[in-house]
């Protein structure tokens, strides 16, 4: 714990100790170390992508391990005016639901895609908590390519875990909800009849991994499994021996609805659902699921036209378990169950009974023994209850206060979040103990080792994401960002490393090694394969055309000059769209696009795309735009006017680059 203090970087209290012991210079070696371990020279690479949420800023944050540096930004659920994201007319589709367009979301847990259960760099998954939805992101872009709502879910948070060859992506709701399975939608009834009419869902998004497939509409949803109106936290699937299962998280066994955090904590014990998906694949191809109606939006981008596209879909299978035996179980788990994780072996199920002292381990084998032997304790909804010694492997005794989350390494120890007592713990898995444990800064969420929710770990550093930062940076005023920190845990004892803030509220992480992914990032589109509508390929296709008051402007970016960049003959009433397009074909040579009065963000438009910024003049006037991309030595020189004319002006449609018009 000591070592632990001073790594964490209190030069002060290192000083001290130095100079009241008089130590010998060799101790001041323990920061350089700890420097070391995490500097990147500069040029050089990290050696991790780490895959960061945001939390209720609703974005997916690329962060390289060792060093912390923040590599990217990538808007999913929430606009994002940096780019456009959500403002411009071809990315406006991905946040379409049925409840309408919905600017900002709450994402919380990106999930790398896996091939034999190990992360592949395909894509990140990511869930949105608030309005239910499940994102993909394509690891070739670092951009959102796929959005789908899932319906009779309230707060989609037991999401969007995937199963060992991302067969499926699983998601669980969080808030039971009354559904109306006739129509689809919640129902009008008194709160109070929450344990009549709430109920829960799982769903199962399956996923197209062929390929040859090139099209990004890649999820759908095969089957919701309907369960009992509890809590539905956070979820794993098996892997190895238990790969077919997924396991989830269940809080509120009490079902109360108001005053949860002393109604719902009354249980000794809430449960982990564990879920034969296999088994639930057999009972609706045998058709036992019912279909019901149910509404609710497919976004997904297409990479030729450079444009999301929504689509609204009617119904979804829907499975009962009293329709399918065998489907689900229960394992009792102690205390208000958070996290819940598959060891790499497949055969421990970490539970983190986060109102419980003690960690419950249990044993896939033994509960696949138990299922056999019918050790049932009781049946809820159809879903037998196992009792607890017939399936626990062990309850680690005084592990910490708050257990919340855990992740393993490659060499058997797993490594589990504390939030109460701010500390990392790691325990001997077969043995059931705490081997080593580490102080935190403060009040520790998550935590993630690259690969550690998978079949190969890279077990080699730890990222502590932390919900209470004060006093760990310069103050900045009340709002501050959260913090993580980085861990050493290639050696038998944690080692701190590094502190560094985060953007919005980090719930969640996935780490990749960078081998499998960088490589396959692409640098700009082509542009002989831009099938946007609106784009052109050279100047000379450059145009403005009207349509009554409707005004399409095909316009070119190239270094250092829009064409056209002098427009005359709109008219106060027109809505005009200036349909951009980036001519440049080089690596990291965007180009913005900002026009006066636009109600609007800026655009920026990568190399070989094309972007559209609406825009709504109000007064008659010349109205300045630019590039807001500093793209060459000449960016401050890439700007024009569009003269803007009274609703009844004749001032004819004229546009042009480097003439007067
Ligand atoms: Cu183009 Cu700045």
């Amino acid at each position: 714990m000591k070592r632990a203090i001073l790594a964490g970087g209190i030069a002060s209290v290192m000083g001290l100790g130095i100079l009241f012991l008089g130590c010998p210079p060799k101790k001041a070696t323990l920061g350089e170390d700890v420097a070391k371990a995490v500097y990147v020279p500069p040029g050089q690479y990290d050696e991790f992508y780490a895959f960061v949420s945001g939390g209720f800023d609703g974005q997916l944050l690329v962060y390289g391990l060792p060093s912390g540096r923040l590599l990217k930004v990538i808007p999913v659920f929430s606009q994002y005016a940096r780019n456009g994201y959500g403002y411009s007319e071809e990315t406006k589709a991905f946040l379409m639901t049925s409840h309408g367009f919905i600017p900002w979301g709450d994402l919380h847990h990106p999930e790398l895609s896996q091939t034999d259960g190990v992360p592949d760099g395909r894509w990140v998954f990511a869930n949105e908590n608030n309005v239910p939805r499940v994102a993909r992101i394509d690891l070739r872009r670092f951009e959102t390519a796929e959005i789908i709502e899932i319906p009779n879910s309230g707060g989609n948070h037991s999401s969007p875990f995937i199963t060992q060859n991302t067969e499926y992506v699983v998601a669980g709701t969080r808030f039971s909800v009354p559904i109306d399975v006739t129509t689809g939608e919640l129902k009008d009834v008194s709160i109070s009849s929450y344990a009549e009419n709430f109920k829960g869902t799982i769903t199962f998004i399956k996923v197209n991994n062929d390929p040859n497939y090139r099209g990004e509409d890649k999820m759908s949803i095969a089957f919701q499994l309907l369960v009992p109106g509890f809590d539905y936290d956070l979820a794993h699937c098996g892997k190895g021996p238990s790969h077919g299962w997924c396991f989830f998280t269940s809080y509120n066994t009490e079902q109360a609805y108001t005053l949860l955090e002393a109604n719902a904590s009354q249980n000794d014990k809430d449960f982990i659902l564990a879920v034969n998906w296999k088994k639930a694949e057999e009972c609706v191809a045998q058709g036992k699921a019912k279909e019901y109606p149910a509404t609710y939006y497919h976004n997904y981008y297409d990479e030729k036209k450079h444009m999301a596209i929504s689509s609204v879909k009617k119904s979804v299978k829907v499975l009962t378990p009293q329709d399918c035996p065998g489907v689900a179980y229960y394992l009792p788990t102690p205390k208000s169950p958070h996290g819940v994780d598959v060891d790499p072996s497949g055969e421990y199920i970490v539970g983190g009974g986060k109102l419980s002292a003690d960690l419950p381990i249990h044993s896939f084998s033994k509960m696949m023994k138990a299922i056999e032997n019918k050790e049932f304790e009781r049946e809820i909804f159809g879903i037998p209850v196992l009792k607890f010694e017939a399936v626990n492997h062990c309850l680690v005794p005084k592990a910490c206060l708050g257990p919340l989350h855990t992740e393993f390494d490659d060499k058997g120890y797993a490594y589990t979040s504390c939030f109460v007592s701010s500390e990392v713990i790691k325990t001997d898995l077969k043995e059931c103990k705490v081997v080593d444990r580490i102080t935190v800064y403060y009040n520790i969420g998550h935590l993630m080792i690259p690969g550690g929710d998978s079949r190969k770990p890279w077990g080699k550093y730890l990222l502590a994401m932390n919900k209470i930062t004060k006093d760990r940076y310069l103050p900045v005023g009340p709002e501050l960002h959260q913090s993580a920190q980085l861990i050493d845990i290639s050696g038998e004892k944690m080692r701190m490393l590094l502190d560094f803030p985060t953007l919005g509220e980090p719930h969640y992480a996935n780490g990749i090694h960078a081998d499998v992914v960088k490589d396959k990032v692409i640098g700009y589109y082509d542009l002989r394969e831009n099938e946007h509508p609106y784009s052109i390929k050279s100047e000379a296709e450059a145009r403005v055309e009207r349509r009554g008051n409707v005004v399409h402007v095909y316009m070119s970016s190239i270094r250092s000059h829009f064409t056209p960049d002098n427009i005359e003959g709109i008219r106060v009433g027109d809505t005009v769209y200036f349909h951009v397009t980036n001519l440049d074909q080089e690596f990291d040579i965007p180009h913005g696009f900002a026009m006066m009065g636009a109600e609007n963000a800026n655009i920026l438009i990568m190399p070989g795309e094309t972007r559209t910024l609406k825009w709504v003049p109000k007064k008659p006037g010349v109205y300045p735009f630019y590039c807001t991309d500093f793209c060459s030595p000449l960016h401050q020189e890439m700007q024009g006017y569009v003269r803007v004319s009274p609703a009844n002006a004749n001032v004819s449609l004229k546009w042009g680059t480097g003439k007067s018009l």
